[in-house]
């Protein structure tokens, strides 16, 4: 399977609106709700116009939407988080993508540190991180903080 990261454009709204608000995955996410169209438009334009620094990238999995990643800068370090549709889990490709995007933000951001944020309960992600070499910096609440000095 060919996997490209496509940074994510108008085309891409209701594919993003569609993955945020599935219930098993924002259950784990900070704010654990839907979020209504005119929110995700308000958050998606100044991404999308570039006036927010952050990386919002579709997967294309032979060329069809497979998920997204996004990363989020911050001084000297970067939150990375990914959500597959479910029909592409199990496939490797959020491994595969995230290494991509890993790859792109070092070169292009110079970013060195790269954190993930995963709920306690969200086994998925906690293997998928892991898998990837990410350590337990620390656990706050429910959430488990992964680091990664590339
Ligand atoms: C996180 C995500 C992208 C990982 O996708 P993926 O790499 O294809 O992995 P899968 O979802 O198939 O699951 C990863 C592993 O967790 C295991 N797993 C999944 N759900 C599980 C559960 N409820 N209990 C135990 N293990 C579980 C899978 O069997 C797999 O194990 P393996 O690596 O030993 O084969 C995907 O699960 C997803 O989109 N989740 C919803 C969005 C999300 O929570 N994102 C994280 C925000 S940082």
């Amino acid at each position: 399977m060919k996997i490209i990261l496509k940074k994510a454009d108008f085309t891409d709204i209701e594919f993003l609106f569609y993955l945020r608000n599935i219930p098993q995955y924002y259950k784990y996410y900070t704010h654990p709700r839907p979020v209504e169209w005119e929110e995700h438009i308000n958050w998606i334009m100044p991404i999308l116009l570039e006036v927010d620094k952050r990386d919002l990238y579709i997967i294309m999995a032979d060329d069809i939407k497979a998920g997204q990643i996004r990363i989020d800068y911050t001084a000297d370090m970067a939150e990375i988080s990914v959500a597959l549709v479910e029909h592409f889990r199990g496939k490797n490709i959020a491994s595969m993508a995230l290494e991509k995007a890993i790859e792109k933000a070092k070169k292009e951001n110079k970013v060195k540190t790269f954190r993930a944020h995963v709920h306690q309960n969200n086994i998925a992600s906690q293997k998928l991180f892991e898998k990837l070499g990410y350590q337990i910096e620390m656990q706050d609440g429910a959430w488990i903080k992964y680091v990664k000095n590339v």
